[in-house]
C-alpha cells in the first residue's frame, strides 16, 4: 500500500539509499564488471547468479527470478511489508518518514504480539492433542504418525468454549491480541468464547516458519463447516498463503518442485507417504501471487486436479494464472486424479511410487492449455484456424518473450499450418492491412528492433537502464494520440522523468508499483540490452523518429481516407502532397 507514504518520499529515499550497500550488509557481493554478484540469498544454488546493478539500483535472480527494488529487497529478504521496508531504509539513512494522515492513522498493536500469541496457541493445542484420546485416534484413522503430526505441529482444540480464553487470555491486553489473531470471537454482550472448538488444528506458517493462521477441521463426518479458517488479521493474508510450503523448504533444501493440491489433509498426507514437496491454497483458487511465489521456491510446479468438471475449471484458472508467469527455466504441469479421489486417498492406497509414476505423466500446461482451445473450435477450417489464433492471442499477448514464448507460438503455428514468422507478426498486431494505392510514408524501425522487443518496450526499457535520456523526448504529449500500445506509459514515464531529473529505474518502478504495468515495467528493467552504453543515445532517438514518423502515417491515413471520403481541402491537399516526397525516415 504505496497511498500513505507520499511518492516523492520514495523517490527521495530510493536516490539516498545505495542497493549494493542494503544488499552487501546482508548478503555478501562481489563486484564483477560493472555488477555486483552473489550466491542467491532466495534459492539454493551452486554458482552465483544473483545480480546487483548499481546503476539502475535493481537485483536480479537469473536462477530463480527473484528481483526488484531496495524496497522489494527488504520486503522479501526481511520478510517485511513496505511501510516497514520504507521504515527500515528511512532509518539508515536518516530520513523521517512523513507521517501519515487520515482517519485510518490509528497504531495498531505491533505484530510481534500476534506471532506471539499464535506460536502459544500452537503449543497449547499441541498440548490438548495429546490429552484428548478421541483426536489422536482421528489422525490415526486418517493413517498419520505422531512424526508428521510433530513436523506439521498438528494440534487439537477441545469442545469447550474458553480453552484460549482461560489458558492465553489472563490479561485484557492478551485477550485483545487473541481477538485480533482470530482466536476470539467476541459476543454481543460483552467478552470473548474460543473460535476454535473441537476441531483439529492445522497451523499456517509464514515463509520465517511463523505460525499466522490456522485450519480447523472437524472430527465427526457432519460437524458444519468442515474447515474453518482463521479470519483476516493483521498477519493472516488467505490469498497470499500456502499451506505446507515451509514445511517443503524445511524438509528439503532444495526444491525442484511443488505439487500444489487442493486440501490441508492431503499435503500432511502426502508427506507421511514420502512426498514432502506438496501445498496447499487455504481454499482458495490459486492466484497469480500464489504462482509467483511458488516459483520463487521452485522452479516447477505441478498443478494436482480432481478429474471430474469442476476439477477441470479450476485447472483452467490455474493456467490461466501460471502461463504468464513462467519464463525460461520455469514448468508447469497439470495432473488429473481418478474421479472419487483425492490425494490423500490415492498416495494412501497406492503408495509413494506410483503416486510419483502419475506425476511424471503430468501434461505440460501449455499442452493442456491448447487442448483446452482446441476443444472450442474446429481447426480442419480455414475459419477454424484463424479462430484458433484470436483465442490464443490474449495470452500469447501475456508470456514474456523467450523460449516458452516461442514454443507456444511454434506449436500454434504447427495447428494452424501458419508460417512461424507470419505469425509471430500477425500475434505482434502490425499487420496493417494495406488497401492503397499511393505509398504511405515508411517508418521502419532500426535494426535493434528485431531483438524481439517492440520499439516502445525497448524504448521504456532504455529509460529504465538510463533515466538520462527523457529530455532527448522533446514533448512527450505530440505522441498522445497514438493508439500504439504502451503508448501512455510511454509518455508517463517520460513526463514523470523531465518533472523529476534525479530519478533511477528503481525510482521509477517504485511509481508503478501495485499497478497492472509493474510487471511489465519490471521486466523490462531486467532485460538485458544488445546495446552498449554508448549506443543508449542513439538507439533511443532512433525510437523517437520512429514514433514521429508514427504520428505522421497515422496523419497520411487519416487525409488519405478523408481524400477518398469527401475531399480535401486545399490546405490538406497540399499537406497530402508532401508526403510523397522522400522524407528521412525511408528506408535504406
Ligand atoms: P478431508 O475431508 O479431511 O480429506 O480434507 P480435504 O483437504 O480433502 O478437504 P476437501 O477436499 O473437502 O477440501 C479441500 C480444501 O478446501 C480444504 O483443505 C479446505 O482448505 C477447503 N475447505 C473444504 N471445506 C471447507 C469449508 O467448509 N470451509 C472452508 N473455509 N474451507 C473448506
Ligand atoms: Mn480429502
Amino acid at each position: 500500500m504505496a497511498g500513505r507514504i507520499p511518492q516523492q518520499f520514495i523517490d527521495e529515499l530510493i536516490s539516498r539509499v545505495d542497493i549494493v550497500e542494503v544488499i552487501d550488509a546482508r548478503v555478501p557481493l562481489r563486484k564483477t564488471g560493472r555488477d555486483y554478484t552473489a550466491r542467491c540469498p532466495f534459492h539454493e544454488e551452486k554458482s552465483p547468479s544473483f545480480t546487483v546493478s548499481p546503476t539502475k539500483q535493481f537485483y536480479h535472480c537469473f536462477g530463480c527470478q527473484a528481483h526488484g527494488t531496495a524496497i522489494s529487497f527488504l520486503m522479501e529478504y526481511e520478510h517485511l511489508d513496505f511501510i516497514e521496508a520504507v521504515h527500515e531504509l528511512a532509518n539508515k539513512v536518516g530520513l523521517e518518514v512523513p507521517k501519515s494522515s487520515g482517519p485510518d492513522a490509528v497504531p495498531a498493536p505491533p505484530n510481534t504480539e500476534l506471532y506471539d500469541i499464535l506460536e502459544q496457541a500452537t503449543r497449547l493445542y499441541r498440548e490438548q492433542l495429546r490429552e484428548h484420546p478421541v483426536a489422536v485416534d482421528y489422525l490415526k484413522q486418517r493413517g498419520l504418525t505422531g512424526a508428521v503430526a510433530a513436523e506439521f505441529a498438528i494440534g487439537y482444540a477441545p469442545p469447550g468454549w474458553d480453552t484460549a480464553l482461560q489458558n492465553l487470555g489472563k490479561t485484557g491486553r492478551s485477550q485483545q491480541s487473541l481477538l485480533e489473531a482470530g482466536l476470539l470471537i467476541k459476543k454481543d454482550q460483552g467478552g470473548y468464547y474460543d473460535r476454535f472448538r473441537n476441531r483439529i488444528m492445522f497451523p499456517i506458517r509464514d515463509r520465517r516458519g511463523r505460525v499466522i493462521g490456522f485450519g480447523g477441521r472437524v472430527l465427526d463426518k457432519d460437524g458444519t463447516p468442515k474447515y474453518l479458517n482463521s479470519p483476516e488479521t493483521p498477519v493472516f493474508h488467505k490469498g497470499n498463503e500456502l499451506y505446507g510450503l515451509y514445511e517443503a523448504q524445511q524438509a528439503l533444501r532444495r526444491l525442484e518442485r511443488l505439487l500444489v493440491v487442493e486440501g490441508y489433509m492431503d499435503v500432511v498426507a502426502l508427506a507421511q507417504n514420502g512426498i514432502h514437496y506438496a501445498v496447499a491454497t487455504l481454499g482458495t483458487a490459486t492466484t497469480p501471487e500464489h504462482v509467483e511465489r511458488l516459483f520463487r521456491a521452485a522452479p516447477e510446479l505441478i498443478f494436482c486436479f480432481d478429474g471430474d468438471r469442476a476439477g477441470r475449471e479450476a485447472a483452467w484458472r490455474a493456467v490461466e494464472h501460471a502461463l504468464p508467469n513462467l519464463r525460461d527455466g520455469r514448468q508447469a504441469r497439470v495432473i488429473f486424479l481418478p474421479e472419487g479421489d483425492d490425494p490423500d486417498s490415492l498416495v494412501r492406497r497406492e503408495g509413494r511410487e506410483q503416486f510419483e509414476q502419475r506425476i511424471a505423466q503430468s501434461v505440460p500446461i501449455s499442452t493442456f492449455y491448447y487442448e483446452g482451445l482446441l476443444k472450442q473450435t474446429d481447426i480442419s477450417s480455414m475459419e477454424g484456424r484463424a479462430r484458433l489464433v484470436e483465442l490464443a492471442r490474449p495470452m500469447l499477448s501475456k508470456l514474456n518473450a523467450g523460449v516458452l514464448r516461442h514454443m507456444m507460438i511454434t506449436k500454434l503455428a504447427e495447428l494452424t499450418h501458419l508460417d512461424v514468422n507470419a505469425l509471430s507478426r500477425m500475434l505482434a498486431g502490425n499487420a496493417r492491412p494495406v488497401t492503397t494505392t499511393t505509398n504511405p510514408p515508411s517508418s521502419r524501425p532500426p535494426h535493434t528492433f528485431r531483438s524481439g522487443l517492440t520499439p516502445l518496450r525497448l524504448g521504456i526499457s532504455l529509460l529504465l537502464h538510463a533515466p538520462k535520456l527523457a529530455p532527448r523526448a522533446g514533448n512527450p504529449q505530440r505522441w498522445s494520440g497514438l493508439t500504439t500500445r504502451g503508448i501512455n506509459l510511454w509518455i508517463s514515464i517520460l513526463e514523470l522523468l523531465q518533472a523529476t531529473p534525479h530519478l533511477t529505474g528503481s525510482a521509477i518502478l517504485e511509481h508503478w508499483r501495485g499497478t497492472k504495468q509493474e510487471q511489465l515495467l519490471t521486466d523490462l528493467a531486467m532485460e538485458e540490452l544488445a546495446i552498449p552504453a554508448d549506443g543508449y543515445d542513439a538507439e533511443f532517438l532512433g525510437i523517437v523518429r520512429w514514433l514521429d514518423g508514427q504520428l505522421r502515417e497515422q496523419r497520411w491515413a487519416y487525409l488519405h481516407d478523408k481524400c477518398q471520403r469527401e475531399g480535401l481541402s486545399g490546405e490538406e491537399k497540399r499537406e497530402f502532397l508532401t508526403f510523397g516526397e522522400p522524407s528521412s525516415n525511408a528506408p535504406h
